[in-house]
């Protein structure tokens, strides 16, 4: 095991989210813009309509700039609070998806390069070549995204993996397609906010209205098929996921999933009046709105996302915080953990550990307590009383020690917590430092 990252009063879980929904926005603009742009340059070549070009570029320049600076930080950003956050967790992707990774960056690069060749090559190369160059970001950027959905669609539906330990059989799994298809199609209506945001910044009149009802159009077909593969993934969830979300288990997750619905039907609303019945009238201010509301929309999406698989970081095969391995995938040569570390104990995998906590005794009790507490409670609790992520202190408040230490022997029946894994003693600390923040 590795040391574990605590945030205070945030939680690493939140501070994933929030990197995670900042980076979903650019990156589905990366992948989605390109084909209203391809399909408006191939217009404006076929009408001669040079306008379109000028506008074509504009659009360009902001997407270079906000997808490719603030898009990529956020991506390294999440490999990195990921990373430190469940190493266990994304070292087990990583061994399984590396070529999947080398695979996707192939085409990231193909992406990066593409889009610059397109931008500095803009009336200066013939139209159909630049339109090439066009297709090539519109292929490599939406290839990219179907690499990456097959790890993280994974993480919830390892599939037939759990048996076989398989590259594909795990990037194959039962919630890929549903989940590929609602990416594909939201990614348009992105695009679509987007392309209205730039064209309301237009002095030609006729443009903007022209444009503007284009993109509404795009927009409006990305949210009704979104809408239609988000119900088609709903149903591929896995039984104790829907249970979490619709036995009542977790109420907060369908809270996530309204919120998402409804925020998708604010933004159908927008481009049925400002992108059909008034263009016109569409303007910045209007349309940086939307995208906030489209922001929070999607922050809900990803968050139910996230959500669902509780109380495994990596579905059936890893449990969360304390990334213990739950299940043997006898292919891959990986052992079940959890009863090895009942009986030895879940301090002998913590290597970093200073010596004199190793064994517990009166006076380390509590610190033992502590970091048992830290690594397997903390990266779905906060331990602070004003915590934002579910704040043990409150959660337990009232509590002896003697409940806490029957609620931690109980821990695993409950839907969405893995069970407590380590000995008596161990729990017993545990117990004992919980019992300090129920205070
Ligand atoms: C994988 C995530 C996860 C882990 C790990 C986890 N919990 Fe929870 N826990 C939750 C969620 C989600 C809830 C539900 C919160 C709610 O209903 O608002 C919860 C609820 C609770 C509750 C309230 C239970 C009730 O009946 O209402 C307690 C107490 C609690 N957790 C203690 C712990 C302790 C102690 C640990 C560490 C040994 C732990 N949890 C580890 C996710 C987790």
């Amino acid at each position: 095991m590795y040391p574990a990252w605590l945030v205070p009063v945030l939680g690493s879980g939140l501070i994933i989210a929030i990197i995670a929904t900042f980076h979903i926005l650019p990156s589905h603009l990366a992948t989605g813009s390109f084909w209203f742009n391809v399909w408006l340059e191939r217009k404006a070549y076929k009408e001669n309509r040079p306008e379109l070009l000028q506008f074509l570029k504009k659009y360009v320049l902001l997407i270079l700039i906000f997808c490719f600076v603030y898009g990529s930080i956020t991506g390294v950003w999440i490999w990195f609070s990921a990373t430190v956050s469940s190493p266990r967790a994304i070292s087990s992707l990583i061994h399984n998806y590396v070529w999947g990774w080398a695979t996707e960056w192939v085409f990231f690069i193909i992406e990066i390069v593409a889009i610059y060749v397109y931008y500095y090559t803009f009336g200066k190369i013939d139209g159909q070549h630049h339109l090439r160059v066009g297709w090539t970001y519109a292929w490599g950027a939406w290839i990219s995204m179907v690499i990456i959905t097959g790890i993280l669609a994974f993480m919830l539906t390892p599939g037939k993996w759990l048996e076989t330990g398989k590259f594909f059989d795990g990037f194959f799994n039962p919630t890929y397609w549903p989940q590929l298809f609602t990416r594909t199609a939201l990614m348009f209506s992105v695009a679509g906010i987007y392309a209205i945001i730039v064209a309301s910044r237009l002095d030609d009149a006729d443009l903007k209205v022209e444009i503007t009802r284009k993109a509404a159009l795009w927009g409006i077909g990305g949210l009704i098929l979104g809408a239609v593969f988000a119900y088609w993934y709903i149903l591929k969830l896995p039984p104790e996921a829907k249970n979490l979300v619709f036995g009542g288990e977790l109420p907060y997750l369908k809270t996530l999933l309204k919120v998402a619905v409804i925020m998708g039907a604010v933004v159908g609303v927008y481009y049925v009046v400002f992108g059909l019945i008034a263009p016109h009238l569409s303007n910045p201010v209007v349309g940086v709105i939307v995208a906030i509301i489209l922001f929070l929309g999607i922050g809900a999406g990803e968050g139910f996302r996230e959500g669902v698989r509780r109380p495994y970081i990596i579905n059936y095969f890893m449990y969360g915080s304390s990334q213990v391995i739950a299940r043997s995938i006898p292919p891959k040569g990986v052992e079940e953990e959890v009863s090895k570390l009942n009986e030895k104990g879940y301090l002998s995998v913590l290597y970093y550990l200073p010596e004199q906590l190793r064994t517990i005794t009166e006076n380390n009790k509590l610190e033992v307590g502590r970091v048992l507490v830290v690594h397997q409670c903390a990266a779905c609790h906060t331990l602070e009383p004003n915590g934002v992520l579910r704040p043990l202190p409150k959660l337990l408040s009232g509590m002896e020690k003697d409940d806490i230490r029957d609620l931690l022997d109980s821990l695993g029946d409950y839907a969405y917590m893995p069970p407590f894994i380590g000995t008596d003693e161990e729990k017993d600390a545990a117990a004992a430092y919980l019992a300090t923040l129920a205070k």
